[in-house]
This record gives C-alpha cells, sequence and structure tokens, in this order.
C-alpha cells in the first residue's frame, strides 16, 4: 500500500468536512443573538478554518497537494439531515457533527501507523472539538429550557439518526477511493 497516496486523500476527505463544518458555522453566525453566543461561535469558526489549514499543511509536508472532495461528509450529511432551518436545527445539527469529528479523530489517533506530526495535529485538533461539544452542548441546554426539551431531543435523535446513515454512506465511498488510490500508486499508475 502507498501509505503517502493514502494519507494525503484521507486528510482531504478530513479538510474537506472541516470545511464545510466551518460553513455550518457561519450561518449560525449570521443569526442575531447573544453577546456569548456571537464570541463562541467567532472562536469556533477560527478553529474549524485552523483544522481545514492543519490538514492542508500535513498534505503539504507529504509533498502532496489537497484533493478536491466532491461527495464528502457534509454533501452526505445534507441529503440525509436536510437543510437545518431554526437555530435549534443549527446548533443540533452541530452538536451530532462535533461527536463524530472527535470520535473519528480519536480513532485515527490509536493508528499504529500514525505519524508524531500528524498526532501532533489530531490531539490539537481533539482539544477544540472537545471544546465545541461543550459549548454548543450548554447553548443547546439553555435553548431547550426555553423551546422544550422534547424539542430539542426529538431534533437531535431526528439528526443522530440521519447522521449515521450519512457517514456509513460517505465511508463506503471514503474507503473505496483510499483502496483505490493507494493500490493504483503501489502498481506504479498514476490515478491523479
Ligand atoms: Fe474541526
Ligand atoms: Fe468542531
Amino acid at each position: 500500500m502507498n501509505k503517502k497516496a493514502y494519507d494525503i486523500l484521507l486528510f482531504s476527505y478530513y479538510r474537506d468536512a472541516e470545511l464545510r463544518g466551518a460553513d455550518l458555522i457561519l450561518r449560525l453566525i449570521n443569526r442575531p443573538d447573544t453577546a456569548e453566543l456571537q464570541t463562541n461561535l467567532a472562536r469556533h469558526l477560527a478553529d474549524e478554518t485552523n483544522h481545514a489549514w492543519l490538514w492542508t499543511e500535513r498534505i503539504h509536508a507529504l509533498g502532496g497537494a489537497p484533493v478536491r472532495i466532491e461527495d464528502g461528509y457534509h454533501r452526505h450529511l445534507r441529503r440525509k439531515a436536510g437543510v437545518p432551518a431554526t437555530l435549534l436545527e443549527l446548533l443540533a445539527l452541530t452538536y451530532v457533527v462535533e461527536e463524530r469529528s472527535g470520535k473519528r479523530y480519536e480513532e485515527h489517533a490509536t493508528r499504529p501507523d500514525v505519524d508524531a506530526d500528524t498526532l501532533k495535529a489530531l490531539h490539537e485538533m481533539r482539544v477544540d472539538e472537545d471544546w465545541h461539544l461543550t459549548w454548543v452542548g450548554e447553548a443547546l441546554t439553555e435553548l431547550g429550557k426555553k423551546e422544550g426539551t422534547e424539542k430539542l431531543s426529538a431534533a437531535l435523535a431526528r439528526y443522530r439518526a440521519a447522521e449515521a446513515e450519512a457517514f456509513t454512506e460517505m465511508l463506503a465511498n471514503e474507503q473505496k477511493a483510499l483502496q483505490e488510490i493507494a493500490a493504483g500508486k503501489e502498481n506504479g499508475e498514476d490515478p491523479r
């Protein structure tokens, strides 16, 4: 297996998810709300764009360039979950997305062949993703008090189900593309 080609493509998937996650936060930031919410959203947006940059740096360090991902995580997610319309829906979807990115990076960090620089980047991102889960969770709890905890639980359950389907679908495509690129380069072909 050509690990370098595999990593460049996998990091491009991660990078794409970070950029589109930032897009979700941008949609939230345009909603008028409290100063605290605005501050957290600005920090959160800065983190996600930084994460996209960290993956870009890792890709460059491997001697590659970011691969354009046409049908990544957030596109699958939009097809399954739709476009959130309310603040509660936006926050609930963001929460579910954060749960996933935390789990993905946690899983990657346990791989036996992960290099030290990637591990360092993963650690930095996981610290941020933990904070994202914390603040979005707190904001959702507050919103649930105003709008009803049942409504909040229903939104979270709906998005978790939609996200699980979207992730399974996306992962199948991603794994196929990763296997192809790794095998292609090993056989001396240039798959891109
Ligand atoms: Fe992130
Ligand atoms: Fe995040």
